[in-house]
């Protein structure tokens, strides 16, 4: 990747795979660095990988239970009905690699039909990696679980013990949606090289549909959407040692109609100044922190997406109502075009 600021955190590579993100081993310098800089530009803006503390990550799993909230549960039946079909397509014998795999609970109904050789969950936060590969190998007793602490945002070296066993990527809950295209295509194109020519991937993709029922889904009554964008302060706050007054800000949710996605900001209510770190930042009153892209695709943008990245659309399921996409794709060797 080379135009989202990430930072690695493969196990063992750097660091104690024990040591707290953030916390008690002092502030993350890849954390401090993308607010500060986020925050220097014109509009703000703060990368959405930085929702996921372990408060953002509790909150984001009360998200997929809210009424308003329907990709969580459409994908999660879609998966139910048509893991029969990807199975058949995709095989025996594949390691099924997920990215950003968190509490995984989409993972028991897929590996329970594909009959898979190993499973590797990728995920940047080690706490909720362990709890969940853990959960899973107790489910699926014989089954190799072999976790990666890794950031997904650029080519993850994986497991020697996969070496040469046919990949099966999973990436659902229409994750990709979070990157603009150019992103998406550098880490689907990632992605290919993650898993080798001749891997298949299953992925989640969110559909474009009537704006009230896409901007409630990111704006639900009860507040909890908002809470989890709010959370993102109180986390620079604890962590930057930041001051900035929560209360002055209001969590929005709009339709870029433009770039067919969700966007998520932070609006002050009024003229705020704060520090963090050291540094200096103001916002005028109406002045916005953009916090979150939620991109949606046409069946046709989806498969044009992933062909950009390398990956050839093979079948694809989506519910009666067309709210969300889970499509299979393949990693061929590049034809001679003509
Ligand atoms: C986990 C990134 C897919 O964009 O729908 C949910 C995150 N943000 N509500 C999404 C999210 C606000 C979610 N993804």
């Amino acid at each position: 990747m080379t135009d989202d600021p990430t930072f690695v955190r493969s196990a063992g590579q750097w660091e104690d795979a024990d040591a707290p993100a953030g916390g008690s081993a002092g502030p993350d310098a890849t954390f401090l660095a993308d607010v500060l800089a986020g925050l220097a530009q014109t509009p703000k803006a703060i990368p959405a990988r930085w929702f996921y503390d372990r408060r953002g990550s509790e909150l984001f799993e009360e998200i997929t239970a809210l009424s308003e909230y329907y990709p969580t549960r459409v994908e999660t039946e879609l998966l139910a009905r048509h893991c029969g079909d990807v199975g058949r397509i995709a095989g025996a014998g594949r390691a099924v690699v997920e990215f950003g795999s968190g509490s995984s609970v989409k993972t028991p109904h897929l590996l329970s039909c594909i009959d898979p050789a190993a499973y590797v969950p990728i995920d940047i936060s080690g706490d909720f990696l362990r709890d969940s590969a853990a959960a899973l190998a107790r489910d699926f007793p014989g089954l190799p679980v072999l976790p990666v602490e890794a950031n997904f945002m650029q080519p993850v070296p994986l497991p020697p013990a996969v070496a040469g066993t046919p990949k099966l990527g999973f990436f659902p809950g229409s994750t990709i949606g979070n990157l603009v295209p150019r992103s998406g295509v550098n880490l689907l194109r990632d992605m290919v090289a993650t898993l080798g020519e001749g891997a298949m991937l299953l992925i989640g993709m969110d559909r474009v549909k009537d704006e009230a029922t896409l901007v409630r889904a990111y704006a639900d009554a009860a507040g909890v959407t908002a809470a989890f964008n709010l959370n993102l302060l109180h986390r620079i706050n604890r962590e930057l040692d930041g001051d900035i007054p929560v209360d002055a800000f209001r969590h929005r949710a709009v339709w870029n109609d433009t770039w067919s996605r969700i966007e998520m900001h932070l609006a002050a209510e009024r003229d705020v100044a704060f520090s963090i770190g050291g540094r200096r930042f103001s916002l005028r009153a109406g002045e916005t922190i953009h916090t979150e892209n939620s991109h949606k695709y046409t069946p046709r943008s989806a498969r044009q997406l992933l062909a950009a990245g390398g990956w050839t659309p093979l079948r694809e399921w989506s519910d009666p109502d067309e709210m969300f996409a889970l499509i299979l794709a393949e990693a061929r060797p590049e034809p001679v075009a003509p």
